[in-house]
């Protein structure tokens, strides 16, 4: 599939004193935000020696300071150095890396010159749709190629001119093998979410794409997490990189992390409890197989509340038709596999639960970093069972964080931002059923929930419970805490 940009730089005043005053900027957000991105350095857009038009597309993006990681980056970026960079989920590693590819590019030459590479599809088209925010008034070219589209619209495309490439890997090695993509004088090379594009599914790949790079190329590195197996490749590949670090805490200060301990079969009831008390904004529930997304999906439909869903072997235009809608509100829930577990930014989404609770700390951070997007708040719930005890303990001691049991209730100004009148306020899910799963969505919205910046609230969920949470260690795997009974139906849940 290709996509294309074409800048608007005819239409604006780049050489106009007042440039600056005739953008057009999306309304402020004024919710608060955490010290994960407001922690700067103080340092301004402006400061940079960023083109003109960079800048234009920067601020009517609604930036208008950077981020740390931004802040950090970009400057070295811009002189060319190797870049292996660490910043918590959500805080804005896309454009960190997209300014500075920008910035290099020479637009009167028709050539590939920054190739982006990000591990799903969906990763790569909300990459290339943020160059072509940023770069709207540089009359840039780029193009998005993922597998599960047609090879040959992207052979069109590419006898065009393309000057940034955004894809994911197998596409784009099939392209450069063909010499359909001329990557012989691209000078930036990037890899987002690193360390799962050198997991050893992708290595062989990377190291072949490299192959037909020049030898004096940039390459930059960002994630939130950089498990070992990134360190042979630093060394292999990359020229005394800058390393930025700026994880000294791995989980967001945003986000609260609760976790309800039950027996499998309890999950869809205490589901169904969360669903009726939480107010969700939208949110994204992980589960750990392809068929369970399913099945769970299934579910939740015949318990009235509306959900799309979305995993990896969905035909690739219903999984494009899924996260286009889930994106633009089209329904409050999405249920989904692990495909969407890193980068995926949704603004909106102020409540991740994990049906199935993950096996890494990786997994877990990225998923339950798709809500708190650039230091917002953010809710997480983990629903475990016995069998999960271990592991949540080996994630609380990888991630140095604590995964507090369910209260009764959760206090609305944890996750939904304080604002405006009651009339903003998501209606409760059940109001608005949708009564078909879909898969590939073809009708409109049950209700579209309101923009994260809407979601007001003043009340508490509170929930029924008979149970106390109760402290108790949880070395020997048990967890610490109680879950009210409310989230569980049925017999009481089985504790160790
Ligand atoms: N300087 C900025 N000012 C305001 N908003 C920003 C800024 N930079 C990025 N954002 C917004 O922050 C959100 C998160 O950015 P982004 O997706 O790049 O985070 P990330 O660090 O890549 O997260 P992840 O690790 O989950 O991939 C996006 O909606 C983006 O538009
Ligand atoms: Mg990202």
């Amino acid at each position: 599939m290709a996509q294309t940009q074409t800048g608007s730089s005819s239409s604006t005043p780049a050489n106009n004193d007042n440039w600056k005053a005739s953008l057009r900027p999306p309304p402020k957000d004024l919710r608060p935000q955490t010290e994960d991105v407001t922690a700067t350095k103080g340092t301004e857009f402006e400061d940079m020696f960023l083109r003109r038009e960079l800048l234009m597309g920067i601020f009517e993006a609604g930036f208008e300071r950077p981020s740390p990681i931004q802040e950090e980056a970009i400057p070295i970026a811009l002189t060319k150095r190797d870049v292996l960079a660490r910043a918590k989920n959500g805080t804005g590693k896309t454009a960190a890396f997209v300014i500075p590819s920008l910035q290099q590019i020479d637009i009167t030459k028709p050539k590939i010159q920054a190739l982006l590479l990000v591990p799903t599809r969906e990763l790569a088209l909300q990459t290339s749709q943020v160059c072509k925010i940023l770069g709207k008034h540089m009359g840039i070219q780029v193009m998005v190629t993922t597998g599960g589209t047609t090879l040959k619209d992207d052979i069109l495309r590419l006898s065009e001119s393309v000057h940034v490439l955004v894809g994911t890997p197998g596409r784009i090695l099939d392209l450069a093998g063909k010499n359909v993509a001329d990557l012989s004088e691209c000078p930036v090379f990037v890899m987002d979410e690193a360390d799962k594009l050198l997991s050893p599914e992708f290595t062989p790949v990377m190291e072949q794409l490299l192959s037909y790079l020049p030898s004096d190329r940039q390459v930059m590195l960002f994630s939130a997490t950089f498990p070992m197996i990134v360190k042979d490749f630093k060394e292999k590949h990359m020229n005394s990189p800058h390393e930025i670090n700026l994880m000294d805490e791995l989980t967001l200060r945003g986000v609260t992390q609760y976790y309800a301990f039950v027996e499998e079969r309890q999950k869809v009831h205490c589901l169904n409890t969360l669903f009726s008390k939480l107010q969700i904004n939208q949110s994204i529930i992980f589960c750990n197989s392809t068929n369970r997304v399913e099945l769970l999906a299934k579910k939740i439909t015949e318990l009235g509340y509306s959900c799309f869903y979305s995993h990896a072997k969905m035909l690739q235009s219903h999984r494009n038709r899924v996260f286009h809608d889930f994106r633009n509100g089209v329904c409050r829930n999405l249920v989904c596999s692990d495909l969407l577990t890193r980068g995926i930014d949704i603004q909106a989404v102020n409540v991740v639960i994990n049906f199935d609770f993950p096996k890494s700390s990786e997994t877990y951070l990225h998923r339950i970093g798709r809500s708190g997007r650039f230091g917002h708040l953010g809710l997480a719930i983990n629903l475990v069972t016995y069998d999960d005890r271990f592991n949540l303990y080996k994630i609380e001691q990888e991630l140095g964080t604590e995964i507090q049991p369910i209260p009764h209730s959760i206090d609305r100004s944890l996750y939904v931002a304080p604002s405006g009148s009651d009339e903003e306020k998501p209606a409760p899910q059940k109001q608005a059923q949708q009564k078909q799963v879909a898969a590939a969505p073809a009708a409109g919205p049950a209700h579209p929930p309101s923009q994260a910046q809407a979601a007001p609230q003043q009340q508490q969920a509170v929930y029924q419970s008979n149970g106390q949470p109760q402290q108790q260690a949880r070395q020997n795997g048990t967890p610490r805490g109680g879950t009210p009974n409310a989230y569980r139906g049925g017999a009481p849940a089985a504790r160790a």
